[in-house]
């Protein structure tokens, strides 16, 4: 995969599944991560476990939410590895409801996560990453959207609706660090779906909702509506990831790149 030497990265969201498979893979390709999570025990030992591979890692508690989380945080992270030219906005949750029963309050909060968390994401590393910022030197940012931008599933609108909204943020902040000169790329991936703890959980809820008779029906469904005929791993998120960041990507922003097995085709 691309070569990141020396590149100095921070995942939001990084303790656990998507978030540390990225993680892995970054530090893997060479670069300095930090992880950025709300979880301090879980973040922690993944940033250890992570340390054992060689390189540089930390930990930072960073709520995606806060501003002022994020203001504490950026120095924070230049101070543990000496710079930022990689920002994952990885961090999000899935509340899944059908339509005639969505609850503002649990919805505010997976916007809040998802959206205002990935927007607060954009703005910190460029404010770090752009020329006369603290780490100065551009670099890339990826957001993690969802397959569920692109196709319509039933039981997640809300939440499709926030990663539509990563996604089309994504392609504005792009256009924003290309012309204002911040030689920052932008870029986003719509995983499809995993069989990780969100993942189950969905279709757990598919279940529950009345769409599926049982969790088999639930994901075969969704391998039935994927040509390449299987659900998405994290290293192959992670890898998409690797490549966005790296130098075989230099020309490329303000895109979604489908890691969905063709799901969203
Ligand atoms: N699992 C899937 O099938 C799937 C598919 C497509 C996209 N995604 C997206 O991938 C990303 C990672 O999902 P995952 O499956 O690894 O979920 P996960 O629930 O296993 O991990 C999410 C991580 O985000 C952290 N987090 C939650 N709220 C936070 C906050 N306010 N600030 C900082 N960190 C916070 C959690 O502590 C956790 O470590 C999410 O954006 C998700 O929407 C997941």
């Amino acid at each position: 995969m691309g070569d990141l030497k020396g590149r100095k990265a921070l995942v939001t969201g990084g303790a656990q599944s998507i978030g540390a498979a990225i993680a892995v893979a970054l530090a893997a390709a060479g670069a300095d991560v930090v992880i950025g999570d709300i979880q301090d025990d879980v973040g922690r030992a993944t940033a250890k476990e992570l340390a054992a591979r060689g390189g540089r890692t930390g930990f930072v508690h960073l709520d995606v939410t806060k501003d002022k989380d994020w203001e504490a945080a950026i120095p924070e992270i230049i101070r543990q590895i000496g710079g930022l030219d990689i920002v994952v906005n990885n961090a999000g949750i899935e509340v899944t409801a059908l339509v005639a029963d969505i609850d503002a309050e649990s919805m505010l909060r997976m916007f809040n996560i998802n959206c205002v968390g990935t927007a607060l994401g954009m703005k910190h590393a460029f404010r770090a990453m752009r020329p006369g910022g603290p780490a100065g030197n551009g670099g890339s940012v990826v957001n993690i959207a969802s397959v569920a931008a692109t196709i319509a599933f039933p039981a997640i609108a809300a939440y499709s609706g926030s990663k539509s909204a990563v996604d089309r943020m994504t392609r504005v902040a792009a256009v924003e660090a290309g012309k204002l000169g911040y030689g920052v790329r932008v870029n986003c991936v719509y995983p499809g779906l995993i069989a990780n703890s969100m993942g189950v959980a969905l279709a757990n809820d598919i279940v529950a909702l009345g769409l599926a008779p049982d969790v088999p029906t639930a994901v075969g469904g969704v391998v039935e509506q994927t040509p390449l005929g299987r659900l998405a791993e994290q290293p192959e998120v992670a890898d998409a990831v690797v490549f966005l960041c790296s130098d075989a990507a230099r020309f490329i922003t303000g895109i979604g790149l489908p890691v969905d097995g063709g799901m969203g085709t």
